[in-house]
């Protein structure tokens, strides 16, 4: 296949962008939140590097275009595509099951042969975009059989795959009917990135149950065929993190203080301000969350107007049956809530079904005298980490569920089972009483660890490791 000549190309479901289609068909791009792209930025700008992505609109076809420094390369996914391969198997059958199973995976056979037939269109984009000896960086879940694709394709390139949320145990994941064909995707790449060592030890079980394949410590051995010497593949973690730096110099700006207060003042200047932040998605346990608070208001261990809640859950995935349900229990679960203990002009909960921008979030962490991330299964959640980055005044305490890669790292937040009901509120309260010194002490812990951790240093570990790999023969 005639290589391409981009040095470095990124290839995940969405492309950095939100793109919009003017009338007369030019267009207009807005970069997305989120770290990753400005952790790949400058490598992208140096390498020529292509970032390859689905628009996030149905039948939306547009040749490769310069945004951002970079080639932008949208690949087409039709209505019936999205609808199969995005949200059918990407998330009804594989995000569930990586996530504990929380809610029952579907299996359905169309929607696999659409999740192939879709990896397949984007490892041949990646195949028609890579320089020769360059490196692909493929991410996440939608992308598993990728990195094999491509290597049938493009033997002469390196290849690093990074899952960004959990791998489930072997036990779980063998309920899969493609187990074996995705765990053959996914060592097709030189370097496979978890975000914890569990889920790194996870996928190599799963390769030595599941495969004839020689595992030893991280490594995987593939044996030559013809004239190609073995191969190795290696399996490790490396956590991702957020833009810490940024993220800590946004809130200190004196707009953002100044709307912190402003918040506080609108909410009627409680004592005691608790915040949750998520995408609405069953994983987070914004129910179980809900449910712990709605107990200690009716124990009377806190009281409105003195204590409230501001739930920020953002729209996610809506076309999703278990995504509606979740929104419905939620909903319901708040007016129950604010109808029991709200007072006039006062509510519990203050639920918000939006997204809002960076300096909002930044002023509403700086309000917030208590995080609270109460996740079932996340693979990281970086909402407990722009938190932490927010808060340079050594205030507010973060409780974090042990569920979350998070907590491998910031041992100094209040770790809680959020199954645990009874714990949960214990926990809670145990934060709202904190001395300011202890306060402070742990706060000074968990940011220098946020701070030291960047997504940049993340960006660099993992290509660091992936430019290590031994690269394959170069093709005649
Ligand atoms: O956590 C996995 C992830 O795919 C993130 O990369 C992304 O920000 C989030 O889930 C939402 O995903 P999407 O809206 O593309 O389904």
């Amino acid at each position: 296949m005639p290589a391409g000549d981009h040095e470095v190309v990124v290839v995940a479901n969405r492309l950095p962008v939100d793109i919009t289609v003017n009338p007369d068909g030019s267009l207009d791009w807005e970069r997305s939140p989120g770290g990753l792209v400005s952790a790949l930025a400058p490598i992208m700008q140096n390498d020529d590097g292509a970032w390859i992505g689905w628009s996030g609109k149905p039948d939306f076809a547009h040749e490769p275009f310069d945004a951002e420094g970079m080639r932008l390369w949208p690949v087409p996914l039709s209505e019936r595509e999205v609808a199969d391969y995005y949200e059918g198997f990407s998330n009804a059958t594989l995000w569930p099951l990586y996530h504990d199973v929380i809610v029952p995976p579907t299996y359905h056979r169309a929607w696999w042969n659409t999740y192939v037939s879709v990896n397949r269109r984007f490892a041949a984009a990646a195949a028609e975009a890579v320089a020769p000896g360059g490196t692909v960086w493929v991410h996440d879940y939608q992308l598993q059989l990728v990195p094999a694709v491509l290597r049938l394709l493009r033997p002469d390139v390196r290849i690093g795959f990074f899952n960004h949320i959990p791998f489930p145990p072997v036990e779980i994941f063998a309920q899969l009917p493609w187990r074996r064909q995705v765990v053959d995707g996914l060592l097709g790449a030189d370097l496979v990135g978890f975000q914890r060592p569990g889920d790194a030890a996870n996928f190599l079980r799963a390769v030595r149950r599941l495969t004839d394949l020689q595992v030893r410590g991280p490594q995987v051995t593939m044996p030559g065929r013809w004239s190609r010497p073995d191969r190795t593949i290696r399996a490790q973690a490396f956590p991702i993190s957020i833009d810490s730096a940024q993220f800590d110099a946004l809130a200190r700006t004196p707009a953002v203080l100044a709307r912190a207060k402003e918040v506080r003042r609108e909410l009627g200047s409680p004592d005691v301000l608790l915040l949750g932040v998520d995408r609405l998605d069953y994983t987070k346990g914004i129910r179980h969350r809900l449910k712990t608070f709605g107990e200690l208001l009716e124990d009377g261990q806190l009281r409105v107007p003195e204590a409230c809640m501001v739930q920020v859950a953002s729209p996610s995935r809506e076309r999703v049956e278990q995504y509606r349900q979740l929104r419905e229990e939620v909903e319901v679960t708040v007016g129950r809530i604010n109808g029991e203990f709200g007072t006039l002009g006062r509510a519990a909960v203050h639920y918000m079904h939006h997204s809002y921008p960076p300096e909002e979030m930044a002023a509403l962490y700086r309000a917030a005298d208590v995080m609270l991330v109460t996740s079932l299964r996340d693979g990281m959640n970086l909402v407990a980490k722009e938190y932490v980055a927010a808060r340079s005044d050594l205030g507010g305490a973060l409780v974090l569920s042990e569920f979350t890669g998070a907590a491998d790292e910031l041992g100094q937040a209040l770790l809680i089972n959020p199954h645990d009901i009874d714990g949960t509120k214990a926990t809670i309260m145990r934060a709202i009483g904190m001395d300011a010194r202890e306060r402070r002490r742990r706060m000074r812990a968990l940011r220098r660890r946020v701070l030291e951790h960047d997504v940049q240093r993340w960006a660099d570990d993992f290509l660091g490791y992936l430019a290590m790999s031994v690269p394959t023969t170069v093709e005649a």
